[in-house]
């Protein structure tokens, strides 16, 4: 089986393929089969994975600007398809996987629009799909992954924090063996979503940070580049200290857009001369990082001890922030924690199409005709789609 997968919820125009390589394993949890066929532990290989990204156009707004991101994605779509189609082989297609929602509407709509027409053109079924649960299930990518679909056990249940721009969130997620949909096929995925931002995302914060100290978009990769050096300098110590919003309360959400305005706050204080110092910018990208990490490890490792998680699965853009996936795994073994940590590779954390080709596997049993498709830009994990 062959997987399409589009992917144009934000700033990025993203399109894969995907061979699902043993065709006995094409129904998801043929577990003890893919065991006995395959040498391979994973059934995914991903074909082509092309992102065309928008950075350097929206870098002068500092933040992404949805009409030209439309106009972007409807330009680039065709391009990103044939070059993704050619690195696969060509191959024939049997399903279309699309990102609709949560997400920038103008742009789910670009990205959507362009799937129901090549549905249409190949007569071909779509499956929605869910952009946080895309980013979630990028952990299946990869041969040395810890989640395989031959290892359910030692998983769930499982904490996904997902950490991009637009979404924190705590979510308790079981795989849900034993239900079966309406067409006889066996569900994946359950999720109840435990907390959330209330009101700035973890990768926002990140953005708004670098662009009150007057770096570049997006913030996070600078920031975590500028902190790195200032530790190879100082050994991370700082002269600034910023809150930990919500750190110790005892409920599962997060705030971060006072730390955003602690950043402003100290910023405005300083003179020029400092402010202009690459010391105390270096400075302030370590703490505003440093706090980020402490306030997100923190709270996830709080709620996978209340829920008796076996793991904890990290993902979205900002879980390819070098110092977080360090920092949580040493918390993890230095409190000699009985607890998985799982991270994709960094180039599955930020937006691609392989993650939603990925969870196009897992919910193709939820495939439409195209007509049936719909933007949802605040769609919910635990939403019927
Ligand atoms: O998942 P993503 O690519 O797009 C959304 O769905 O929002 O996440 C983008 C976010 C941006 O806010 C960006 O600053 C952040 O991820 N990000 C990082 C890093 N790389 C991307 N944040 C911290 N450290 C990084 N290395
Ligand atoms: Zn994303």
């Amino acid at each position: 089986m062959i997987i399409l997968a589009i992917e144009t919820s934000c700033d990025d125009t993203c399109v894969a393929v995907l061979e699902i390589r043993n065709s006995k394993t094409e129904l998801p949890f043929m577990e003890t089969k893919v065991k006995k066929r395959t040498k391979f532990s994973s059934p995914f290989e991903i074909r082509s994975n092309v992102v065309s990204s928008q950075v350097k156009l929206h870098a002068k707004y500092g933040g992404v600007y949805p009409f030209l991101a439309k106009k972007e994605h409807q330009k680039n779509l065709p391009i990103v398809l044939k070059r993704a189609l050619k690195e696969a082989g060509n191959p024939k297609i049997n399903l279309i996987a699309v990102t609709i929602g949560p997400g920038l509407e103008l742009c789910l709509w670009t990205g959507i629009n362009f799937a129901k027409e090549l549905a249409e053109k190949m007569k071909l079924p779509i499956v929605p799909i869910n952009h946080i649960e895309a980013h979630i299930l990028a952990n299946f990518i990869g041969e040395n992954s810890k989640l395989q679909i031959t290892n359910y056990k030692n998983i769930f249940p499982a904490i996904c924090l997902v950490v991009s721009g637009g979404h924190t969130q705590l979510i308790l997620m079981n795989p849900v063996r034993n239900r079966k949909s309406s067409n006889g096929v066996k569900k994946f995925g359950q999720y109840k979503i435990l907390g959330e931002t209330r009101d700035d995302a973890a990768g926002e914060c990140f953005d708004k940070a670098a662009r009150i100290l007057g770096l570049g978009f997006p913030g996070g990769p600078i920031i975590s580049t500028l902190a790195k050096k200032h530790r190879q300098k100082y050994t991370g110590r700082t002269r600034v200290f910023l809150p930990r919003p919500m750190i110790y309360q005892k409920n599962y959400d997060f705030s971060f857009s006072g730390l955003k305005t602690a950043v402003l706050y100290d910023f405005k204080k300083r003179s020029s001369k400092v402010r202009r110092s690459k010391k105390y910018i270096e400075e302030m990208c370590t703490e505003t990082q440093q706090a980020i990490i402490d306030v997100l490890i923190h709270k996830t490792l709080k709620v996978a001890k209340d829920y008796k998680a076996k793991s904890i699965i990290l993902s979205g853009g900002v879980a390819a922030n070098t110092e977080l996936r360090k920092q949580f795994q040493l918390t993890i073994s230095n409190r000699q924690l009985a607890i998985n940590f799982l991270v994709p590779a960094k180039n599955f954390c930020t937006d691609n199409a392989a993650m939603v080709a990925i969870a196009g596997y897992f919910k193709w049993y939820k495939k439409k005709v195209w007509k049936k498709i719909k933007a949802n830009a605040n769609l919910k994990i635990d939403e019927k789609l």
